[in-house]
């Protein structure tokens, strides 16, 4: 079973619920929530109070993707807030196992993400204790960028280890991803696919995500 995370991001900051309750299918389960701090990454987005916000007017799984340094001050926080699942970078963290425990301290799912430029070797001693991992297929900070080729390679790598190693841990792809090349990224061995501006972006909201379902052929 594949799953689509529409990114926020995308929405009309304005009025972003208006955005979201284009979309009428029930196929639709969660939403990517991309925190930005203007220090890990050279942009800035919204915080908890939006997400608290958010909670209040949806049931989707928050899918919730801190691009802050230093995590681990925040985790609480964003738990509170209405998180389901909180990845955090692993390039942001001086202490990546305990910024792990302290999300799972709270009965919520934890996600561990790579920039392009990191190495799978570099993250997977912590694959046994997350439930995803994250692939950046763009350099993480903004939307609408193209998708780096040599991700398909990286989902690839990560499928094989967690199959060979029998990890109960999904891999979910972001960055660049729209219906004319989500399937190969499909192919490659990807649980969740998150897509921002090909889907808010779009005049037809709805008829977007059905569109992704289509291809996912679940
Ligand atoms: C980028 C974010 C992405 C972004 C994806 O740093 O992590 O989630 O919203 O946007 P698109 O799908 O437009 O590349
Ligand atoms: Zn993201």
């Amino acid at each position: 079973m594949v799953e689509l995370s529409p990114s926020v991001l995308s929405c009309n900051f304005a009025n972003p619920i208006a955005d979201i309750k284009k979309i009428k299918t029930d196929k639709l389960k969660m939403l990517h929530l991309d925190v930005m701090d203007g220090m890990f990454v050279p942009n800035i987005s919204f915080g908890f109070k939006f997400i608290k916000d958010l909670r209040k007017n949806c049931d989707y799984f928050f899918d919730t993707h801190l691009m802050i340094e230093e995590p681990i001050r925040y985790i609480e926080e964003f738990q509170k807030s209405g998180s389901d699942l909180i990845t955090i970078h692993y390039e942001a963290c001086k202490d990546v196992e305990s910024t792990i425990k302290k999300i799972k301290s709270f009965g919520i799912k934890a996600g561990i993400s790579l920039k392009p430029n990191t190495k799978v070797e570099e993250i997977t001693k912590y694959l046994d204790m997350v439930d995803l991992v994250l692939v950046m297929s763009v350099e993480p900070g903004f939307g609408g960028q193209k998708f780096i080729e040599n991700s398909h390679q990286k989902i690839r790598e990560l499928r094989e280890y967690i199959d060979n190693n029998n990890l109960d841990v999904k891999i979910e792809v972001d960055g660049g991803i729209k219906t004319t090349n989500v399937e190969k990224v499909i192919s490659d061995g990807a649980d969740i696919i998150v897509s921002g501006s090909d889907i808010f972006a779009k005049e037809d909201i709805n008829g977007q995500v059905l569109k992704y379902y289509e291809l996912f052929n679940n």
